[in-house]
């Protein structure tokens, strides 16, 4: 074997140990139904609807890439009365089991305007052989909104506050037998998790800090060892960290200069899909689309009995 084979087989080595294990399969609803009726996050303005062919056609242009890059996508109908469903990151949390077995714990809601979208979702992924729970439903028990939680190092790093209950963290770390580690969103504009923190690899994430109060935000930066921090302002203005990692690809709705530098430094390649019409709900492209392949044992350690982690008050 020449030297250059080694070198070849240490780049090699050096891509598997760091790439996300998960983020090659996703669910997305199809933007049939997509409207802005009511208001449950300062984005929303019913005086300024999206335009559906644009919206059908970024969403199309979103889906075609991630299948460019290798990735499944799955797709669900949109409810006719779920304006909000299009949002499919707030269906449910999916992990498969140590045991091989696809399993969704269902969103319970915060606002009773998105409950019926579980409704259609959870026979939708019973059909398809995922296995479902719900930590609460239809207004009764702990709200858990997904878009609140991510594998991250040892532990499903999950959000609480504007949407996800501190209840739900206990839930879910005993019904999955995982460790919870709960950071409190502090801020109106970033009320899930997704808008504030995209992890990148096993090493790298972007993260805002100022969607979390003090202790959390340091809590989350110590999670990441090399963190690509993002001011409130790229967050905010640009859903720059509403984003899909599909291995070294990064799927954007926009990239500040500053981010895509960091990005390309670390062999990031930057792809931007604008979809646009879907800021006027308040979500972008990690909200569109719910990654169902993080796996307990590969992606997130299995603790028996689960624990749950919190920064201090
Ligand atoms: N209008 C939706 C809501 O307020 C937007 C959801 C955005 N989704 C997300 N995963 N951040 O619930």
């Amino acid at each position: 074997m020449g030297m250059s084979d080694c070198l070849t087989i240490i780049v090699l080595w050096e891509v598997a140990l760091s790439e996300l294990g998960w983020g090659r399969h996703y669910i997305a609803v199809e933007p049939t139904h997509f409207r802005v009726d009511y208001v449950i996050n300062p984005y929303m303005d019913p005086a300024v609807q999206p335009d559906g062919p644009t919206a059908w056609r970024q969403w199309h242009e979103m889906v075609a890439t991630l299948r460019g890059l290798g990735a499944t996508v799955d797709v669900l109908a949109q409810r006719s009365d779920a304006p909000d469903m299009v949002y499919a990151m707030n269906l449910g949390l999916g992990v498969v089991r140590d045991t091989g077995d696809r399993h969704v714990v269902m969103s319970h809601m915060r606002y009773p305007e998105r409950r019926m979208e579980s409704r259609s979702a959870q026979p939708w992924f019973a059909e398809r052989g995922f296995t479902t729970s719900y930590v609460g439903r239809d207004g009764v028990g702990a709200h858990l909104e997904a878009g609140d939680a991510f594998a991250w190092g040892d532990a499903l790093v999950v959000g609480y506050g504007p949407r996800t209950e501190e209840l739900a963290l206990k839930h879910l770390a005993s019904d999955l037998g995982v460790r919870v580690r709960g950071m409190r969103i502090a801020h109106p504009g970033m009320y899930h998790l997704d808008l504030a923190f995209c992890p990148l690899d096993d090493r790298r994430a972007m993260v805002c800090p100022s969607a979390l109060d003090e202790a959390s935000a340091q809590a989350l930066l110590a999670l990441v060892p090399e963190p690509l921090v993002l001011t409130e302002e790229e967050a905010l203005t640009t859903f720059c960290a509403n984003s899909v990692v599909v291995g070294h690809t990064v799927v954007m709705p926009a990239c500040p200069d500053r981010v895509r530098a960091q990005l390309e430094e670390w062999g990031f390649e930057v792809v931007v899909v604008d979809v646009s019409e879907f800021h006027k709900g308040g979500g972008s492209i990690r909200c569109l689309t719910n990654p169902v392949d993080v796996t307990i044992g590969r992606d997130l350690p299995a603790v028996a009995g689960g624990a749950v982690v919190l920064p201090p008050e």
